[in-house]
């Protein structure tokens, strides 16, 4: 069965998009992105998404109708068979006659598609810490993402299915998660920066630890608070609330039977999944 996608507001089988070499999208990852989650046929917090959206094209200066955004996703859902499962939709800022560095007002230009999926099959992940090489705006949700895509491939070398960054000993994110982890019955995660990507998922488990009343604090934290952590987790719109089985290459005393994951996790599907 062909994707069903997107492109500039028409629905179509992948197969049937032609999108040019001059998107500066394929020139310069000149693009931001979302993946929005759906269940039953319903967006997870969709209005929340939109919003990032908004930021990462405020901060960008790529001009777009966020109304036209949210009908084109719409009309992607309704147009698909789809039940369960997630819209990957970028936009970049359009389509140039020259390739050049210097951008003028142009029209944007909107891909995206469906994809099927099913939100209970999350496996405890297996993590290599490394160095953050990103650029320094990553609260901006770009489609420029070879800092993640080179660490997380040499993640895979050793077996590994995620990484965890950090940026001179302090931690920022996984390669496509935020991350929390527990220490002396406190549940801790880093603060929003530039340095890291604002999560819905991240989002939603905060909002569920604060309903729950469980300990928690935001901040700057090091590699050291991870040595010491009893948990680790990482949340995601496809991963949801995963634990951390092993750091590869670091000495921690984590066990993936957590008592406040449990207690996250159950909250968390209840809230989004029934
Ligand atoms: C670098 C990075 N951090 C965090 C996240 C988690 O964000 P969300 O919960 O909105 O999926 C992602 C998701 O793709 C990501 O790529």
């Amino acid at each position: 069965m062909p994707k069903l996608a997107s492109y500039n507001g028409k629905v179509d089988s992948i197969e049937n998009i032609k999108v040019s070499p001059m998107s500066r999208a394929f020139l310069f990852s000149d693009s931001v992105y979302e993946v929005i989650s759906f269940y039953k046929k319903k967006f997870i917090d969709f209005e929340t998404h939109l919003d990032r959206l908004k930021h990462s094209l405020n901060e960008t200066k790529i001009s777009c109708s966020i109304e036209d955004c949210k009908t084109e996703i719409v009309k992607l859902l309704n147009e698909s068979r789809f039940e369960d499962g997630y819209i990957y939709y970028q936009v970049s800022r359009g389509v140039d006659s020259i390739r050049s560095h210097f951008f003028e007002e142009s029209d944007c230009e909107r891909f995206g598609f469906i994809e099927e999926f099913s939100f209970f099959n999350q496996s405890p992940l297996k993590v290599m810490l490394v160095d953050d090489i990103r650029w320094q705006r990553c609260d901006i949700k770009s489609t420029s993402l070879l800092g993640n895509v080179l660490q997380m491939n040499d993640a895979k070398s050793i077996g590994c299915n995620e990484i965890l960054m950090h940026k001179n000993g302090e931690l920022t994110e996984g390669g496509a998660s935020n991350i929390f982890f527990v220490k002396d019955k406190t549940i801790f995660t880093p603060e929003l920066s530039t340095n890291i990507l604002p999560g819905i998922t991240r989002y939603q488990v905060i909002k569920i630890i604060k309903d729950k009343k469980l300990n928690f604090e935001e901040g700057s934290y090091g590699i050291d608070d991870l040595k010491e952590a009893s948990s680790i987790w990482f949340t995601s719109t496809t991963k949801g609330i995963v634990g951390v089985e092993e750091i590869v290459n670091l000495e921690t005393k984590i066990n993936p039977e957590c008592e406040l994951l449990e207690i996250c996790k159950n909250a968390f599907v209840k809230r989004y999944f029934s």
